[in-house]
């Protein structure tokens, strides 16, 4: 018998063949003169507001600009690899606990061949700005993400025999947090800017990718066994916490970005942290109303996962839901 779930991934790989980036486009690259102009969005760059940025040249905002830029490019075509592409491959090969059709195996491998080729343009994004700009930027690492931490945990916490249903549990909150960072960007980045051209075509392939990663979480969420879900419902507060509650990651993260243009790391810190509580308030104490956080706990309502009774007592229990 035909699934839902198997008729939406033939249907899926039709749309592949029809609108991939990777099968369909020439991307857009930088050029010297794309590279002088707005690039990243203004309201996500509170430090240039800060005194301590007051005397900088139109020069020096510009570099700060491109250089968040390329920070967000590097972080994910890091993430876009591994865990991603990592874990699509996976899902293709190993399955993920439950039954699951060929069709679906192969979206797996469509988003894998997407999420390779997106690493691989942005990875290309930042090696042509440091060659218009004149600069090198730093690197962030590889595994020090707190998707990664959040990944890390689950791996270390899970039971053997349900790890590829764990794992995919996370794809699917990856892949539904980048997708939401794009949109925000591109909702914010001054219009037609080169970088909101490329992050427009990212989105391209991501909206699709988004809604196959919540119809799957769903399926998965319905199929697995009254005691997995019980299982899962309990390490989900902890990778929450890992993955969404950490202001240190960035402080230390912005700080990386500034420091190179004139300031030691804690002076980099205390300025990122004074312009973003001038520019947005302190963040909320309840972690349930933190924003980087309503893509997730809006993927935990449409899958189904909040409306289970012992999931939802620990998502309450943990701040990660309103009693
Ligand atoms: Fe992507
Ligand atoms: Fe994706």
């Amino acid at each position: 018998m035909t699934t839902e779930l198997e008729q939406y991934a033939v249907h899926y790989l039709q749309q592949w063949e029809e609108r991939a980036t990777v099968r369909t486009r020439q991307r857009t690259r930088l050029t010297a003169e794309t590279t002088a102009m707005p690039m990243f969005p203004d309201v996500m760059m509170p430090a240039l507001k800060h005194e301590a940025l007051a005397h900088w040249s139109d020069a020096q905002r510009q570099e700060y600009s491109v250089r968040m830029a390329c920070d967000f490019q590097h972080a994910v075509a890091l993430l876009e690899i591994d865990p991603v592409t990592d874990l699509c491959g996976k899902l293709a090969g190993q399955g993920m606990g439950v039954a699951l059709p060929e069709a679906v195996r192969q979206v797996a491998l469509t988003i894998a061949t997407d999420e390779a080729y997106h690493a691989l343009a942005a990875r290309e994004f930042v090696d042509d700005a440091e060659r218009f700009m004149g600069i090198t930027l730093p690197r962030a690492e590889g595994g020090s993400d707190p998707l990664v931490n959040g990944l890390t945990y689950i791996r270390k916490t899970v039971p053997t025999e349900l790890r590829r249903t764990a794992e995919t549990m996370v794809l699917c909150f990856a892949e539904n947090f980048i997708t939401g960072e794009l949109f925000g960007l591109s909702k914010d980045a001054a219009s037609d800017s080169p970088f909101q051209v490329i992050v427009r075509e990212h989105l391209v392939d991501e909206g699709r990718h988004q809604l196959f990663f919540q119809t799957l979480l769903r399926h998965l969420w319905a199929e697995i066994d009254e005691e997995v879900r019980v299982e899962l419902g309990r390490l989900l507060p902890a990778f929450l916490d890992a993955f969404l509650f950490n202001p240190q990651y960035f402080l230390d993260s912005q700080a990386r970005i500034l420091s190179p243009m004139g300031f030691d790391r804690e002076t980099s810190k205390r300025i990122i942290l004074e312009a973003y509580t001038t520019a947005f308030g302190p963040p909320p104490a309840e972690k349930h109303k933190r924003v980087m956080a309503q893509n997730s706990l809006k993927l935990i309502a449409t899958a189904g996962i909040g409306d289970h009774p012992p999931t939802r007592e620990q998502l309450v229990a943990s701040g990660w839901a309103a009693a």
